[in-house]
């Protein structure tokens, strides 16, 4: 499918995004090993955590969706059975490597794959540490990606300092080590998303953080309880960069999850000067939720590099073409983990952007975007990537002209309905 995007005058109103991807992918899995039915609101329906039901189905847990609703019938911790089937995890990473770290734990065995780009992302990251517990996942590449097998192992805990801040490879191992014979300690060089800690200590786990250590403890039991998944602060990112560079306008989005180590992209924005509001902060399921207003700005441009990086990884294509249209330069660095996304987004953000007219120089582990107000219309690609498609129908939104987005569904992996929504912005 392509999509043409024509300019918008101004956008006003207000948005309710999908559910966090993060957490409405946790949600299943920890479901699943919970003893009992977790009802979960907001879920994401987006094919990424479709895949992750799908997956966890053929391990042979009762699923139930309904809209955003899914009931998991969870059979705790010892409950999951031997897939008879290859599990496919689609075009999800975080599938693929929080599902590595718990089948490694099981008592049979598993074979995983998923997409064309599923298959060209490192699993080393995550086979690694995994054998030093004493699991095996293992490739016929000798890259070790996807199709992988998974032998189920019995597990004991490690001390392990992260190579790379991964909350997925993080995340991995805290799932096999609540399995282990004892405590396991992981170290990530910087702070990564804690969805993982936060709602297993919500299930009864015993997770410690001390600064960035974190402490798993081998866990008897997880119980059931319902989880309301808040809105994507990565998909409320689209609607808060429109508003700042589109004329005349001021968007609301509802009910965003603001956990500080998912909030880089408003640190940033503020830092560039963006008008940007937090409204109504509350705690749900543990993590902070919050409503946010952003109008129309006047940016700069900013320096975003070191322990900010993970706290706004997926943002960065967005942040890209907030930059576009700032006062000065940007220097994005410290982000070579871009290239090891759906597409390496040092060279598809900056071959897009620069289609419309941008200014974008990539750099080995990032890139420097020179402010140039605006751009124009272009026929751009997708690369299949959700989040490349979506920057890119932003930046069309503040250009001149019309641009046609090829391929533009894949932005179904993460928000389902995402070209739509704009349309209800938009000056009648
Ligand atoms: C995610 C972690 C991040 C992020 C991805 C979701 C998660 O990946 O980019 O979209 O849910 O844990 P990495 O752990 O590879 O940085």
């Amino acid at each position: 499918m392509n999509t043409v995007i024509n300019p918008a005058k101004s956008l006003n109103g207000t948005v309710v995004v999908p559910g966090d991807k993060s957490v409405s992918h946790r949600s299943v899995m920890l479901g699943s090993i919970a003893k009992g039915t977790t009802h979960v609101t907001g879920f994401l329906t987006g094919a990424d955590c479709l895949s992750t039901i799908s997956c966890f189905k053929k391990l042979g847990i009762d699923i139930e969706v309904d809209g955003t609703n899914v009931t998991i019938h969870g059979k705790g911790l010892h409950g999951l059975t031997a897939p008879t089937e290859t599990l496919d995890v689609g075009n999800s990473g975080t599938t693929l490597r929080l599902m590595s770290g718990l089948l490694s734990a099981q008592p049979f065995n598993s074979h995983v794959t998923g997409d064309a780009s599923i298959q060209k992302r490192p699993m080393g990251r995550v086979a690694d540490p995994i054998k030093l517990m004493g699991g095996k996942i293992t490739s016929k590449n000798e890259k070790l990606t996807a199709p992988l097998d998974i032998e189920g192992c019995k597990l004991h805990g490690i001390n392990y300092t992260l190579p790379v801040a991964s909350a997925q490879v993080k995340s991995a191992i805290i799932l096999a080590g609540m399995y282990a014979d004892g405590p396991t300690t992981i170290t990530e060089p910087e702070a990564t998303r804690n969805h993982t800690e936060i709602m297993l200590n919500y299930l009864g786990a015993d997770i410690k953080t001390e600064g960035n250590t974190i402490t798993v403890n081998p866990v008897e039991e997880l119980t059931a309880r319902d989880i309301s998944v808040p809105a994507d602060i990565s998909s409320a990112a689209y609607f808060i960069v429109a508003a700042l560079i589109c004329p005349n306008s001021e968007v609301t989005v509802l009910n965003v999850g603001i956990n500080p180590t998912r909030i880089g992209i408003i640190t940033a924005l503020l830092d560039m000067g963006a008008d940007i509001e937090l409204k109504n902060e509350r705690i749900v399921c543990g993590e902070p939720v919050a409503d946010i207003v952003a109008r129309t700005s006047r940016l700069h441009g900013t320096v975003i590099k070191g322990d900010i990086i993970p706290k706004l990884i997926d943002e960065i294509p967005i942040i890209a073409v907030a930059a576009c249209f700032a006062e000065g330069e940007t220097i994005i660095a410290d982000a070579e983990e871009l290239k090891v996304k759906e597409s390496n987004r040092i060279e598809t953000t900056t071959a897009e952007l620069n289609r419309m007219g941008a200014e974008i120089t990539p750099t080995d582990d990032g890139m420097i975007i020179k402010g140039v107000h605006k751009l124009h219309g272009a026929e751009c690609n997708s690369y299949d990537d959700h989040r490349i498609a979506m920057s890119v129908a932003v930046a069309a939104l503040a250009a001149e002209g019309s641009t046609t987005i090829l391929d533009s569904e894949c932005s179904n992996i993460s928000f389902p309905g995402f070209y739509k929504l704009f349309d209800t912005l938009r000056e009648a």
